[in-house]
């Protein structure tokens, strides 16, 4: 266009051009730096105040989702030490009804956990806090920095000599650390403790798990039946399955372990892996195909766990598995033809419940096996479900072969999660002598709460 336009009005519009584009260049390079207008709304949708409103109701029949126990707030990888310039990420977690920071601390490499709020002046550490070259987390407001432990380490403001400033961070006040809370990496993620009365863990993570995943144990559950355990030296991380915000309550997992009587139903049906669509009626009468399930559940403390893990996992494992805030649930499943097991199809899955926000399955099959580990930790705007698994082959074959069965397990869980999020929990359920140990598991959970969980039951109305 500008080949027919000549002196100042060639000019004037090439002048203009280049400047839209510029504008435009900077907006895209500033992205969400650039302020700007968000719309307001001041009516939320009603069609999710209704669910959300119905999602209430239902949950109030349900004890308070934060129960005393360990939660996973991140995968370990999340928390980088030492990026670019000697500054640490902060990561903000909101969860548990609380708000968290999370860095590594680069000089012990392991996870701190705290109240995301600066107990100067609120502002959240994670959103522009760093971790400084010298480990200490420095807050974006006023820069007081802190160390790992929580405490204070230096007001970089104060005035006076080195005794002075050691009396003023010493102080009421200025020397008043973080709100911390215990926290691990295990089997690649990130797990805290959480107890409504500020109550130290009050039982551990099952390490024997990592000792077999590093090679240094025997494999839990044999597999085929009597074969005997073996040591695998490849046990790799497989896959990462973020299911979201589910609107879920944590409990129903644990009334799962004591509910055997919905494997005959729900799980029993042939499901195409990694979906929910069930295989065509024509094809289920031309070949009556169905999963059998044979199901036991075990308090850790059980003399009867005892024996079976002694035999599947060695002594050593056994004797930690030996916790009573531990469920151990044994499923020995396979095909059933016209409703009888075809035996050479059976092997037997170890469930372990870690509390009631963890779940961790051993699930061994013909040329392998592959552990599966299943979080929930209650948020804002429901259950948080992430899966990780781990495979101990590095056979391409056996890996595929283990995402189309963990395929089959995560639309089973699908299965679950539809009936879920739109139960209730009775308070007077009536079972009946096939229905399995409901009310035992029941009772189990009832450990899990203290004074707090009750007082505080309020604060963790969720919204969902
Ligand atoms: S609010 Fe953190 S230093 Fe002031
Ligand atoms: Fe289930």
């Amino acid at each position: 266009m500008f080949l027919f336009l000549e002196g100042w009005p060639a000019l004037l519009l090439a002048l203009l051009a280049g400047g839209f584009l510029l504008l435009r260049g900077a907006k895209w390079a500033l992205g969400d730096k650039l302020l700007r207008d968000r719309p307001i709304r001041w009516e939320p949708d009603p069609r999710e105040e209704r669910r959300a409103a119905h999602d209430r109701k239902r949950h109030a029949s349900y004890p308070n989702p934060v129960s005393n126990t360990w939660y996973m707030l991140c995968d370990s990888d999340e928390l980088a030490v030492g990026r670019a310039g000697g500054k640490g990420k902060v990561l903000e977690v909101r969860a548990l009804g609380h708000t968290f920071a999370l860095w590594r601390d680069p000089a012990s490499g392991k996870p701190v956990v705290h109240e995301a709020f600066c107990p100067h002046l609120g502002a959240n550490l994670a959103v522009g806090g760093v971790v400084n070259g010298a480990g200490k987390l420095v807050c974006p407001f006023h820069a007081w920095e802190f160390n790992a432990d929580g405490s204070v380490h230096d007001v970089p403001y104060l005035k006076g000599d080195a005794a002075e400033r050691a009396r003023c961070l010493g102080g009421k006040g200025a020397g008043r650390g973080l709100t911390m809370y215990p926290a691990e990496d295990f089997m690649g993620v990130v797990m805290v403790w959480f107890h409504a009365d500020g109550a130290p863990p009050e039982f551990p993570l099952p390490r024997f798990i990592e000792e077999e995943l590093a090679g240094r144990a025997p494999s839990s559950a044999a597999g085929k039946d009597g074969a005997p355990a073996h040591v695998s030296h490849s046990w790799t991380p497989h896959l990462r399955w973020d299911l979201g915000h589910l609107r879920l309550h944590p409990t129903d997992w644990v009334d799962q372990a004591g509910d055997h009587a919905h494997f005959h139903t729900l799980h029993s049906r042939i499901v195409i892996p990694w979906t929910t669509v069930e295989l065509p009626p024509w094809f289920c009468r031309l070949f009556p195909l169905s999963i059998c399930h044979e199901l036991r559940t075990y308090r850790g403390s059980d003399a009867a766990w005892a024996e079976k893990a002694a035999r599947d996992l060695g002594p050593a494992a056994a004797a930690a598995a030996a916790d009573g805030r531990y469920i151990f649930f044994t499923d020995v499943a396979g095909l059933a033809w016209r409703g009888k097991p075809l035996a050479s199809t059976l092997s037997e899955t170890l469930e372990m419940y870690v509390g009631p926000a963890l779940m961790i399955f051993h699930i061994p099959f013909t040329l392998g096996a592959f552990k599966v580990l299943v979080s929930t930790t209650p948020a804002e705007q429901g259950s948080v479900m992430r899966v990780r698994t781990f495979c101990n082959s590095g056979n391409p074959l056996v890996r595929a072969l283990a995402w189309l069965l963990a395929g089959l397990s995560g639309s089973q869980l699908a299965s679950d999660i539809a009936i879920m999020e739109n139960k209730i929990r009775l308070a007077k359920p009536q079972i009946k002598p096939f229905d399995g140990p409901y009310m035992r598991t029941n009772a189990w959970l009832k450990q899990f709460y203290s004074e707090g969980s009750a007082k505080t039951a309020d604060r963790y109305c969720l919204d969902w």
